[in-house]
């Protein structure tokens, strides 16, 4: 089966950057990228390629390339749905917020809907690739709405799962350890199965194409997802016991790192980990394990998110004592909102969760950040409900530049590990300071013995003393 056009649900982190490298590596496939939301869409149209709605680096040269090229973002879902060989569906998959599964299941409203639509607008056979996060099985349901609402044609679905990292997207989408197709394990599902492979084969070596069944497909991005997040509570969990005895989460994660069984990967102590994925798919995971019965395994997993929780608030309990126990009124620096760095994504940022302890205890609270917008920041707080959003406003100000952030500040907490960080001037910003002078390192990424020697006092996530 010979692709030649290519659509493509959702604009956002994921169908974005994913689409405009098979543009590039494709040129011969025409690609339309659709979406709801037609800002967003506007946005990626945008001739000023700053404005671009998701920041990675080097994308914007890639969309530069492919763009009305053979790379289309638009509104006209139906017309693109129609034209297409291949439909990859990239819409959010959030934690539920209401009913059954609340707080744990993924709402997979977005995903029927364009299920629905799909359903409604098909004039001819297609493959339908998910490429968002699922629960296992989410295939045949999308496969009985399309089989019992469509018009009588033939739909082969696939999973596809993205893991690509964000701020690393472009890279990871031109280089990827793996790609994972699962399909059918009937003539036309292996057909269909071939159809995706060959494209990705145009740059992906073929022995890094994996294809599976379905089940399995769906299930290992969970699972990638839920080690990976892991590992960070471990060396989170390791980092809290490293400062009580005089350790250094840094030496101990070089040392155990160096066993090639364990891998130096993913082992950076730090505030918590944040992102669309880690925590959304852990508890999606839980919630399949306690569907299934399996209670044990539930709450296994379940700790996961409970030492990323308790990691946060560590870190602002710790802010909060060491100022003396009373931060009411206090200057606190936020450099970075981010949940990592090279990425203007703050979905569950461990920012957030900081800032908001923080308020509580009555902080006053300047953030920097490169890439995130304002709005942002007050919507992600406003989400949390905890204070009015006049409050929020009146106690979290948000500045352009990071030495104003900082002037007057009580004590700076560094929340993202942007790299511009490590190279202010810190004797300037220290000698605008109110004395002493705090830096709270949520990252591990500042020289705290230059720190120090300026008059700095420094905690480092990790560290003891
Ligand atoms: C993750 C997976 O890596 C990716 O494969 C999947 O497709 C989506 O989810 P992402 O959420 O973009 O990607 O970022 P990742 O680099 O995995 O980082 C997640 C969080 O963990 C960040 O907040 C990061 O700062 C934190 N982290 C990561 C640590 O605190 N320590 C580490 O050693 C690594
Ligand atoms: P991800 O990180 O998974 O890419 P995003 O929230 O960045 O998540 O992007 C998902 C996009 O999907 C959003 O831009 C949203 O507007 C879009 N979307 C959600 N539902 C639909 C739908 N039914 N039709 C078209 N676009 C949709």
């Amino acid at each position: 089966m010979n692709i030649n056009k290519i659509c493509c649900i959702g604009a956002g982190y994921v169908g974005g950057p994913t689409m405009a490298v098979i543009a590039q590596q494709c040129p011969h496939i025409k690609i339309t990228v659709v979406d709801v939301n037609a800002k967003r869409i506007a946005a990626w149209n945008d001739t000023d390629l700053s404005k671009l709605p998701v920041f990675e680096p080097g994308l914007d040269e890639v969309v530069k390339e492919a763009r009305n090229k053979n790379l289309y973002f638009s509104t006209n879902i139906d017309q693109a749905i129609d034209e297409a060989d291949m439909i990859f569906i990239s819409v959010n998959t959030p934690t539920k917020t209401y009913g059954k599964g609340k707080g744990m299941a993924a709402d997979l409203k977005y995903i029927e809907l364009c299920a629905r639509q799909i359903a409604k607008v098909a004039k001819q056979d297609k493959i339908i690739v998910e490429k968002s996060t699922l629960p296992v099985r989410t295939a045949s349901a999308i496969k009985n709405i399309l089989d019992n609402t469509g018009n009588g044609v033939q739909f082969q679905i696939l999973s596809n799962p993205e893991f690509l990292a964000e701020g690393t997207a472009v890279q990871d989408l031109l280089n990827p350890d793996r790609v994972l197709i699962g399909g059918d394990t009937t003539k036309e599902g292996q057909e269909a199965i071939q159809a995706l492979v060959s494209i990705y084969a145009h740059w992906v070596p073929k022995e890094r194409i994996l294809t599976t069944n379905v089940w399995s497909s769906e299930l290992s991005k969970l699972t990638a997802n839920a080690f990976l997040a892991q590992r960070v509570s471990s060396i989170n969990a390791m980092s809290a016991i490293c400062e009580q005895s005089g350790a250094d989460v840094n030496e101990v994660a070089k040392a155990i790192g160096m066993d090639s069984r364990i891998g130096s990967k993913f082992l950076k102590a730090s505030v918590g980990f944040g992102g669309s994925c880690f925590q959304k798919d852990i508890l999606n995971l839980a919630y399949i394990a306690k569907t299934y019965g399996l209670k044990e395994v539930a709450n296994y997993w379940e700790q996961v998110i409970l030492i990323n929780n308790y990691q946060k608030n560590r870190f602002s309990d710790n802010i909060v004592s060491t100022l003396y126990n009373t931060v009411s009124g206090k200057k606190i620096a936020f450099l970075g909102w981010a949940f990592k760095k090279d990425t203007n994504d703050t979905r569950e940022s461990a920012a957030i969760q900081v800032a908001d302890n923080l308020l509580s205890e009555q902080a006053h609270i300047s953030v920097y950040d490169p890439k995130v917008s304002e709005e942002r920041m007050y919507a992600d707080l406003d989400y949390l409900n905890t204070r009015s959003e006049e409050e929020n406003r009146n106690l979290l100000t948000v500045d352009q530049d990071p030495y104003e952030a900082c002037k007057g500040a009580h004590a700076i907490a560094v929340l993202t590990e942007w790299d511009e960080f490590k190279a202010y001037d810190w004797q300037r910003i220290y000698d605008s300071m109110q004395k002493p002078a705090f830096v709270f390192d949520g990252r591990g990424i500042l020289d705290t013995e230059a720190l120090k020697k300026i008059g700095f006092n420094c905690y480092t996530i990790g560290k003891g003393s």
